[in-house]
C-alpha cells in the first residue's frame, strides 16, 4: 500500500483534494439551500398574516357586479380561492326551467366515457337498458334525425350528451341570475299588480 502510495502519490493527492472539494461544494450547496428556504418561509408567515381580502366584503354580497370570477378584489392583490365545489349527486331530479330545457344531470358523472366506441351514458339511459337501472329513457326527439325521422338507436345529434346536459355543483352563485320562470310571468299577470320584476325577486 504504501510502495502504491508513493508510485501514485501525485494521483491520489489530486484524489484527496477532488473529494475534499465536493464535500466544501456540498456543505455550501445544503447551507445556501437552508437559508433561501428560511427567507421563503418568513415570507409566507408575512403573506399569511395579513390574509388576503375574502369575499364577504367584495364578492358574494354584491351580486350585481359582472366580475364573478374576481369578485372585485383589486388585480394587484391575490384572491384566497373559494373552496373547491363539489359535484351534486342527489339523485332527484329537478326542476326544468323551460319545457325543453335539457334537464339537469342529478348524479355524478365521473369516469362515464363517450366517445367513439362507447357511450357510457345509454348503459342506463337506452330506452332497452333503462327499466334494468330505473333511469327515465331518453326521450324520442333523441332518436330523431333532423328530417324527424325515427332511427332504432340514439340519434347522431344526440350522442355527445354533455353538449347539453350538465351535472351540477354546490358553487354559490358568481353572478345574480334575474331569469323568470313562464309560470311565475303568467302569474305576475295574472295577479296585475305584481310586475314581472317584483315577482323575479321572490325566488
Ligand atoms: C348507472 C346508470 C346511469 C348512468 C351510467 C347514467 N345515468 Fe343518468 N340517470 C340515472 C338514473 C337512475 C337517473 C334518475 C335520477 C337518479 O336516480 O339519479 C338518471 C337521471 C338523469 C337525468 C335527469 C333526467 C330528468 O328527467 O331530470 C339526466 C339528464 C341524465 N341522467 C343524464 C345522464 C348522462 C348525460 C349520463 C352520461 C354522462 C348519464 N346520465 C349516465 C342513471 C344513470
Ligand atoms: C342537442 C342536445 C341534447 C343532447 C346531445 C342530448 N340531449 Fe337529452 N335532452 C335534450 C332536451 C332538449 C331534452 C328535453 C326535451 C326532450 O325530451 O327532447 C332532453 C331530455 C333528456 C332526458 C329526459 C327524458 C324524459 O323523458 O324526461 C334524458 C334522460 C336525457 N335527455 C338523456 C340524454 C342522454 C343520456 C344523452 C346522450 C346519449 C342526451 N340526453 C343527449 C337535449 C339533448
Amino acid at each position: 500500500m504504501s510502495n502504491a502510495f508513493a508510485r501514485n502519490r501525485p494521483l491520489w493527492l489530486a484524489l484527496i483534494l477532488a473529494v475534499v472539494a465536493l464535500a466544501l461544494v456540498f456543505v455550501a450547496g445544503w447551507w445556501f439551500g437552508r437559508v433561501a428556504e428560511r427567507s421563503h418561509e418568513a415570507k409566507e408567515v408575512a403573506h399569511a398574516a395579513q390574509p388576503a381580502p375574502r369575499d364577504s366584503a367584495l364578492g358574494r354580497a354584491d351580486l350585481t357586479q359582472i366580475d364573478g370570477l374576481r369578485r372585485g378584489i383589486p388585480v394587484d392583490q391575490e384572491a384566497a380561492p373559494l373552496p373547491m365545489a363539489r359535484v351534486q349527486n342527489l339523485d332527484v331530479k329537478r326542476e326544468r326551467a323551460y319545457p325543453m330545457q335539457p334537464p339537469t344531470i342529478p348524479h355524478a358523472i365521473d369516469g362515464y366515457q363517450v366517445d367513439k366506441n362507447s357511450n357510457r351514458c345509454m348503459l342506463c339511459h337506452a330506452r332497452a337498458n333503462a327499466e334494468k337501472f330505473q333511469a327515465p329513457p331518453v326521450s324520442v326527439t333523441h332518436y330523431m334525425d333532423r328530417d324527424d325521422q325515427f332511427l332504432a338507436s340514439i340519434s347522431s345529434r344526440r350522442y355527445f350528451c354533455n353538449q347539453c346536459h350538465v351535472v351540477q355543483t354546490d358553487a354559490p352563485l358568481l353572478v345574480n341570475n334575474a331569469f323568470e320562470d313562464i309560470d311565475q310571468v303568467l302569474a305576475a299577470a295574472e295577479a296585475g299588480t305584481a310586475t314581472a320584476e317584483a315577482a323575479g325577486k321572490v325566488q
